[in-house]
């Protein structure tokens, strides 16, 4: 049987991984600047993550949602000590676009309104809702396109307050991420931030801030949406939850209301993912990771800033991004294959840095003596 092709992929075989490294299958070493995709948060293969799913391993796996499931609580506790949203409620499921979908759903549910208002490059994921919400016409299905959706550019003010007017009674939520990540690394300004928190409470809609890939301490707070001092009404999360392992899950604010059948799922919260997900804010809590983010990420950028070839830098924390210039548009592939580094990207010139929370400053210092030299060899006459 063949695989489904739909990922372009690099010829290279991961076989090992320990935090900001990852081996090949000929024992090639590589720098993981982009964290398999914002994934990794705490370092790959973690000892204490490792020990703490091997150790939930023997007890149990996989018990379905009918039963109460302590670590489920554990996990809440724990997040809301981190997150700071000491009074609010998690639901958990298992990744990015399924958090978003219920954000959705329960917003609709809350408010008995259709509309939701998202924004010009924002990404929220594949499933049926977030896909809709997404601004990339080539990867919602026909079945998928719906009139409920309304996009407006993204860090203006003075369109969100011109929507509301017209369809503020419609509105069931805005859902914003802190920094749009496969958008290109766009830090949405605290105004802007604070202009949808103001609005969303004169219209009684709700404000999501998908926290998929901007949130888990990768900017340096908990939450990307903080920079702005203001509070969501539901945060989704995923990524870098679990590290690795799959779980996704949403923080609720306290005046939205459950009730039984409402949302569920059948993986979501089991007790393998909760030890993951629990050993993750573990280990950011017992090595001050998000600081650790906060104090590397502004090193790396302004390292960054330091190098004349390459523009745009911006972001925060170990969310970064920079413009590629057309003379040098090899970057990517040369740091890969040349100089054995992974980032990301996003079309069509940018590059983004999504490593590990726990990146040290040798890495960071091994990263920018790699991009300079990388952009030597693309100047030379020969490459
Ligand atoms: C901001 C954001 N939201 C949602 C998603 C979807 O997450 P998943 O791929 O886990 O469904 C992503 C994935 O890249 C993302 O970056």
């Amino acid at each position: 049987m063949k695989l489904f092709d739909v990922y372009p992929l690099n010829n290279i075989t991961i076989e090992k991984a320990l935090g900001s490294t990852v081996w090949d299958n000929n024992g090639t070493k590589y720098l993981d600047m982009y964290g398999g995709h914002a994934v990794i948060s705490i370092g790959h293969t973690h000892p204490h993550w490792v020990k703490r799913i091997e150790e939930q391993l023997h007890k149990i796996a996989f018990y379905s949602n009918s039963v109460i499931i302590p670590l489920q609580q554990q996990l809440a506790d724990k997040l809301a000590t981190l997150s700071g949203k000491e009074n609010y409620q998690l639901f958990l499921c298992n990744s990015g676009a399924e958090a978003n979908e219920n954000a959705l759903k329960l917003a609709s549910f809350h408010t008995g309104r259709k509309k939701i208002v998202a924004f010009k490059k924002s990404f929220h994921g594949r499933t049926s809702l977030a896909v809709a919400a997404t601004d990339n016409p080539s990867i919602v299905a026909p079945v998928n396109e719906t009139d409920n959706i309304i996009f407006l550019p993204f860090n203006d003010v003075n369109a969100l307050h011109q929507c509301f007017v017209e369809e503020g009674a419609n509105i069931a939520a805005v859902i914003t991420e802190g920094i749009q990540g496969v958008g290109g690394i766009n830090v949405a300004s605290p105004l802007f931030l604070q202009t949808i928190r103001s609005l969303c409470d004169q219209y009684d809609a709700l404000f999501i801030a998908d926290s998929v890939q901007c949130g888990y301490g990768r900017t340096g707070k908990f939450f990307a949406h903080d920079h702005a001092g203001v509070n969501a009404d539901i945060y989704s999360m995923a990524k870098g939850m679990g590290n690795g392992f799959p779980i996704g899950g949403i923080l609720i604010a306290p005046h939205i209301q459950p009730k039984h059948g409402m949302l569920g799922t059948t993986f979501g919260g089991n007790h393998l993912a909760c030890a993951a997900a629990l050993a993750v804010l573990e280990v950011m809590e017992d090595e001050a990771l998000v600081q650790a983010a906060a104090e590397n990420g502004t090193y790396l950028m302004e390292q960054l800033k330091t190098i004349p070839e390459i523009e745009n830098v911006r972001g925060l924390g170990f969310m970064i991004g920079f413009d590629v210039p057309e003379n040098i548009k090899d970057l990517k592939k040369v740091l890969l294959q040349e100089y054995k580094i992974f980032t990301g990207e996003a079309k069509p010139n940018v590059i983004r840095l999504l490593p590990s929370l726990a990146l040290t400053k040798a890495q960071i210092d091994e990263c920018i003596a790699s991009i300079k030299q990388a952009i030597i060899f693309l100047n030379k006459p020969s490459a």
